[in-house]
């Protein structure tokens, strides 16, 4: 350790902000971690891998004489009013050309206005996103930095040390201007939300629709995460089924409540897209659904109003399975497809110059939505950087060729079963939509000219029109 200072700085040491420091200390950085909480410091050097250079102090004074210059930390306290309060109780501590990183969920605005804010006194300030979960921070996250371009190469070494390496290629890279770190990640959080809505969809039409029990189900969706649907979250889904409640001889899986939280990044995400102007319905869906299951006493009182009779799949369970399969597959590309067409436009509507064939490099490790499937999205973008919808690539489009009548006849059954696949609808409703040269919207245009004179265009030339309906 030069002149007995730490390289790096962690502000907050909460599970992420400790084993995310104790990742950097096996990679061989001189690491200090401030919290208040003296049990917290405590609990860090006491779970440092012996050998390492890893401090915990209970100021931030302390830490900030500690570091070499430019100082280089990182908050990981929650996002809002925490992450000023942390940047107002630094300010007077720091010098010129330190950087001070955001690795928490913050809202792409906030981050904004204090990378903006920072700079005019001379500090470097970016939001970084960070994925992964707990067990990612320690052996190896996925890391989306964004902001000034001159503060990355500061902590680029020691972002790619830590990062989750792909066929040894660290999954971390500069993703654009001011806000776009914390942008990319809250995107990534909208297409998390997607899948993991698509994924409780396929496990009701199983469990409810077929009746298949949690062995049956670990099977099933152990079986996917071998072939083309191998994935974290489908992985981690095969595992869920098998853990048994400790309270009861139940399944835990059983014993939850069937109301889903949430912390806003995917809501942040469907907010943002109407506000760019692109649609999102997969992602808009997964947020609406997680809302809806919170309605647990209205769902209770509607369930004996509207009780319906079950009705049986009338093919084959091999047959169904499969299909459910298919679908999962088709609607995935549909949510990846929706997010990235997300960034592309927020890269030159927002101005944060995003790199997209980065984006999906840095997400094919580490992070929760990394799959086999960004391995062809890589490729689709390899081809072309400038890709504005994955839909619109030769060989993604033949995988959805593939899959299509699948969704549409899994969708059928669950109408006629009665079972909500809302997140699969969006999907192949967009589909069906994104592939229709022709849409309705035409009468829509005559519908607005008609009763608030809004004008339309004609199919037939250029000009702007109006007609006395
Ligand atoms: C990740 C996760 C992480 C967090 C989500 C959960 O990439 O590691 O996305 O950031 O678990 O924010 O979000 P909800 O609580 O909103 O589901």
């Amino acid at each position: 350790m030069a002149n007995n200072l730490f390289n790096f700085g962690m502000i907050g040491l909460g599970v992420m902000g400790r084993n995310l420091l104790l990742n950097m200390a096996d990679h061989g950085f001189a690491v200090v971690g401030f919290d208040k909480d003296a049990q917290k410091t405590a609990t860090l050097e006491s779970s440092a891998t012996p050998g390492t250079q890893v401090k915990g102090v209970n100021t931030l004074a302390e830490m900030i004489q500690q570091l070499e210059k430019p100082r280089k930390l990182m908050m990981l306290v929650p996002a809002g009013k925490p992450v000023d309060d942390v940047i107002h109780d630094l300010l007077p501590l720091l010098e010129k050309g330190d950087i001070v990183i955001d690795g928490g969920n913050s809202h792409y605005t906030d981050t904004l206005r204090r990378v903006n804010s920072l700079q005019e006194k001379g500090f470097h300030f970016m939001g970084v996103g960070i994925s992964g979960g707990e067990q990612g921070a320690r052996t190896g996250p996925s890391i989306m930095p964004g902001g000034d371009p001159a503060a990355y190469p500061h902590v680029q070494p020691l972002l790619e040390a830590v990062a989750a390496k792909v066929n040894g290629s660290p999954c971390v890279a500069h993703l654009g201007k001011g806000a776009a770190g914390h942008y990319v990640k809250m995107v990534h959080n909208g297409i998390e939300y997607a899948i993991m809505q698509l994924i409780s969809e396929t496990y009701d039409l199983l469990h409810r629709g077929l009746g298949l029990e949690n062995d049956e189900l670990h099977k099933i969706y152990k079986n996917w995460n071998e072939g083309e649907l191998q994935s974290f979250l489908v992985e981690i889904t095969k595992d869920i089924f098998l853990k048994k409640d400790d309270k009861t001889d139940n399944r835990l899986v059983d014993m939850i409540l069937d109301k889903a939280g949430s912390k806003g990044t995917g809501k942040w995400t469907s907010q943002d897209a109407m506000d760019i102007g692109v649609p999102i319905p997969v992602i808009d869906m997964a947020v609406s659904m997680r809302e809806l299951s919170s309605y647990k006493e209205e769902r209770a009182q509607a369930a004996v109003l509207y009780k319906t009779s079950t009705v049986d799949i009338p093919i084959p369970m091999e047959v169904f399975i499969q299909q459910v399969q298919d679908a999962l597959y088709f609607a995935t590309i549909l949510s990846y497809a929706q997010g990235l067409s997300m960034l592309h436009t927020a890269s030159t509507e927002l101005d944060m110059q995003i790199p997209l064939p980065e984006v999906v490099r840095v997400w094919r490790g580490g992070c929760i939505i990394r799959s086999s499937l960004l391995e062809v999205f890589y490729a689709a973008f390899q081809k072309n950087p400038q890709l504005s919808n994955l839909l619109l690539d030769g060989e993604i489009a033949q995988l959805l060729q593939a899959k299509k009548q699948n969704i549409r006849n899994v969708i059928i059954h669950a109408i006629h079963m009665g079972y909500p696949v809302a997140g699969l609808m969006a999907a192949l409703s967009y589909f069906d939509a994104y592939r229709s040269e022709r849409l309705p919207t035409n009468l829509i245009q005559a519908q607005r000219d008609y009763f608030g004179a809004h004008t339309y265009q004609r199919t037939d030339g250029p000009g702007t029109f109006h007609t006395q309906w």
